[in-house]
């Protein structure tokens, strides 16, 4: 997977720019506050069709022109193959095209190109709230598998559905019924995202453990468990165990009008030395931890892929030590890398291999 070139047009502080990357390094430089963020953005979400920074489109449109559209333009191989996807977004809404055909669903996106992010934000992964650890799993489970993007949308459709009904001035016995007829639902597609959640995490779970292993050389033990309503769960009979505790928590839920049982309330609980790593993990075993994983991402894709990712790294490699910095490097030596820095003479230092620099100011690239 190699990116070629991008255009971005009205996109954050751009207007109207193209960028070339080389296959192997590229390196964006510049001062903070340029748009060096914004380029690895619009490429990562060529590979989501979300912004890991917001979710809303609007935001992005470029607020010091007129205009009120966006277009981000990717020419990029895959398999040899060259092909374009452009994301564009006016005040009708979003468009995703791939090789010039519009996508009629954004789930069709999903799987087409495939990229991966550092950034200095992974860190939330292991010290966030809950929802920092589902977001971090349910996306990239996303890129790897349109089928789990659709199944999300059914189930946050459902969970709209339950919690406008929790909230309803309706009779009582009739709201009742009615969540009954929607737990059904729930628990069915609920349990099959929680399914989903369970598989990825356990190919996970060794690949992170060996990778971790590694890079704190030898020292940390990690492991990462499924949290169900604040248990952990394997993969048996989630649908059962999730029916048993709609049923438990109904008069709770009623009395409280918010969904309480679901994955959209589950958690991943990651240890390091048997320790919890959210509350006892020092700064450095966190960032270990927060790399492990990402790292351990980076061969799953590839493996159900059959491709390498495209590798972004955001403003990590420079609070590296030269030596992480290389293995890094290293482990991604047949993967494009585009990594941006402000200080482009602090990064891969004796590297000998040929780089592309890339420097930004103000929103525009200065070759
Ligand atoms: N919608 C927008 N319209 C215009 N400028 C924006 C928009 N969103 C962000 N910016 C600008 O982009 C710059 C930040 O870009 P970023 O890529 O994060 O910088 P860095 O080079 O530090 O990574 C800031 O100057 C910010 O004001
Ligand atoms: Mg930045």
């Amino acid at each position: 997977m190699i990116v070629k070139s991008l255009t971005l047009t009205n996109f954050r502080n751009y207007v109207q720019q193209t960028v070339e990357f080389d296959n192997g390094i590229n390196i964006i430089h510049g001062k903070n506050g340029q748009g060096k963020t914004n380029i690895l953005e619009s490429i990562f979400m060529c590979s989501a069709a979300k912004s890991p920074r917001t979710s809303n489109f609007k935001e992005m449109v470029n607020m010091d022109t007129n205009d009120d559209f966006f277009v981000i333009s990717m020419d990029y191989s895959f398999r040899d193959m060259d092909s374009n996807i452009k994301i564009k977004y006016d005040n009708r809404g979003k468009t995703f095209i791939y090789n010039d055909i519009v996508l009629d669903k954004v789930g069709e996106l999903m799987t087409r190109f495939l990229s991966i992010l550092f950034t200095p934000e992974d860190l939330y992964i292991i010290k966030g709230g809950p929802e920092c650890r589902r977001r971090f799993l349910d996306m990239f489970i996303c890129q790897v598998d349109k089928g789990y993007f659709y199944l999300l949308q059914k189930y946050n459709r459902l969970l709209k559905q339950k919690s406008s009904c929790l909230k309803a001035d309706a009779d009582s016995s009739e709201k009742e019924t009615y969540i009954h007829v929607l737990n059904d639902y729930m628990a069915d597609i609920g349990s099959k995202v929680i399914d989903k959640r369970l598989s990825v995490l356990r190919e996970m779970k060794e690949k992170t453990y060996a990778i971790h292993k590694n890079i704190s050389n030898g020292l940390e033990e990690i492991d990462l468990n499924y949290v169900f309503s604040g248990k952990k769960i394997d993969d048996h009979n989630v649908k059962e165990t999730m029916n048993q505790k709609l049923d438990e928590s109904l008069e709770k839920e009623l009395l409280r009008k918010v969904c309480l049982v679901g994955p959209h309330r589950d958690d991943i609980e990651i240890r390091i030395n048997e320790k919890d790593a959210r509350t006892f993990g020092s700064q450095g075993q966190i960032r270990t931890a927060a790399l492990s994983l990402k790292l351990c991402q980076a061969d799953i894709m590839e493996k159900k892929c059959g491709e390498k990712p495209v590798v972004l790294l955001d403003d990590v490699l420079s609070e590296l030590d030269i030596g992480r910095q290389r293995a890094i490097v290293e482990k991604f030596q047949k993967n494009q890398i585009i990594i941006t820095c402000t200080d482009k003479e602090k990064i891969l230092e004796n590297n000998n291999g040929s780089i592309r620099y890339i420097f930004v100011q103000k929103g525009k690239i200065i070759v």
